[in-house]
């Protein structure tokens, strides 16, 4: 199979990292017999400093549209970020950019069972483990609903955000939400705000209706105050969590904290051509190009001495063999051989405690594959 993707290194340590990322791809693909197609694009401040007049540049963009998946790194260096309106920043000109149409945002977070030290529970409480995969709404509610800005002048400036979801919205990213707990341990919390808001009220009506059709999936509708709290009072007993965009922004920074490192921690950006795989009505539906992240940033303070721990990432590339190329058995190998690493515990990162480089880590995944 030929695998044609958009990599897109972008700031701080990004380069590293895709670069960890794509080496272990490069290496399953030639196990496997496929041929990877890559090409590199650049964005954010590393477009802007290559002459570039955004950090989205129309080539960059070309290739996105006309590759099966983009790889990327991280954008942004606050201190940069700074000296820009809010609109010309890069996570807005670039990173919501590239995510518009993929509504299902997945963020897998495990912790590796022979570093559960760095978690900060208590033992007693993840003793059961941690595997949880968060799918978070990412097109809609409060990042795009209108009206949103600020009028008037000050002192008497209001601003105003509008959260909004229609009715197709919430059930496509539900349906995510049951399709994915149904592959793995058939448990899901549906996690909404139903007390006090109106969006929330619809999410919990259409939830329970839609959980008549999975008969097979036991689920739990929680208040999002509420969800935060139990995320650490009983980690072990969440499977697959599916929220809005705003409170899965929030829960999923949280819950990354329980795989003992946010360098851990891999996430996908879907949308219909995924729904299309068990909902054969999103077929003939617009497709954007699956996005691939490690939900960690630039990491500036440590970019360039080989540092960075490539774990995410290469999770995340093991994430889109799985979800965009069905090539599961890939995926699989790619999962087992970072196990192997981490719970050996020989060759890590400074945050997971070790003294091991970003390089040095790689090719340790690689040389388990
Ligand atoms: C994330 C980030 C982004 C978001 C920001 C950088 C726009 O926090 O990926 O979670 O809120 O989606
Ligand atoms: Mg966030």
């Amino acid at each position: 199979m030929e695998l044609k993707i958009a990599v897109l290194p972008g700031d701080g340590i990004g380069a590293e990292v895709i670069n960890a990322g794509m080496k272990v791809l490069g290496a399953v693909a030639q196990k496997f017999g496929h041929t990877i197609k890559a090409e590199h694009g650049d964005i954010g401040w590393a477009a802007l400093d290559n002459g570039h007049k955004t950090a989205l540049p129309p080539a960059t963009k070309e290739l996105c549209a006309r590759s099966q998946a983009i790889f990327f790194g991280a954008v942004g260096l606050p201190d940069r970020d700074k000296t820009l309106p809010l609109q010309e920043r890069p996570e807005r000109v670039a990173l919501l950019e590239l995510r518009k149409g993929l509504f299902a945002n997945l963020r897998h977070v495990v912790l590796p069972k022979n570093l559960s030290h760095l978690c900060p529970l208590k033992p007693q409480i993840i003793e059961k483990g941690i595997d949880i995969m968060i799918i978070r709404e990412l097109t809609g509610g409060l990042y795009y609903g209108q009206p949103q800005g600020v009028t008037g002048t000050a002192p008497d400036r209001k601003a105003v955000d509008t959260m909004a979801y229609s009715e197709m919205e919430i059930r496509r990213i539900l349906k995510v939400g049951f399709e994915t707990a149904r592959k793995r341990r058939k448990r899901l919390l549906s996690v909404d705000k139903a007390n006090i808001l109106a969006t929330s009220q619809l999410w919990r009506e259409l939830s329970t209706a839609m959980a008549k059709e999975y008969p097979d999936v036991a689920v739990e509708h929680m208040y999002v105050d509420n969800a935060s709290m139990q995320l650490l009072r009983r980690p072990s007993e969440f499977d697959v969590i599916v929220t809005e965009n705003t409170f899965g922004d929030i829960l999923s920074d949280e819950a990354s904290m329980l795989a003992g490192s946010i360098g851990l921690v891999p996430s996908a950006c879907l949308g219909n051509e995924f729904l299309a795989t068990y909902d054969p009505a999103a077929k003939n539906l617009p497709r954007a190009t699956p996005f691939y992240e490690p939900i960690h940033g630039s990491a500036p303070d440590i970019a360039g001495k080989d540092l960075a721990n490539p774990i995410a990432t290469i999770l995340t590339g093991s994430m889109m063999l799985r979800y965009t190329f069905n090539l599961q058995k890939e995926a699989d190998a790619i999962d087992a051989a970072t196990n192997a690493v981490l719970n050996e515990g020989k060759t890590l990162t400074g945050d997971l405690g070790g003294k091991s480089k970003c390089s040095e880590v790689t090719a340790a995944v690689i040389a388990k594959l």
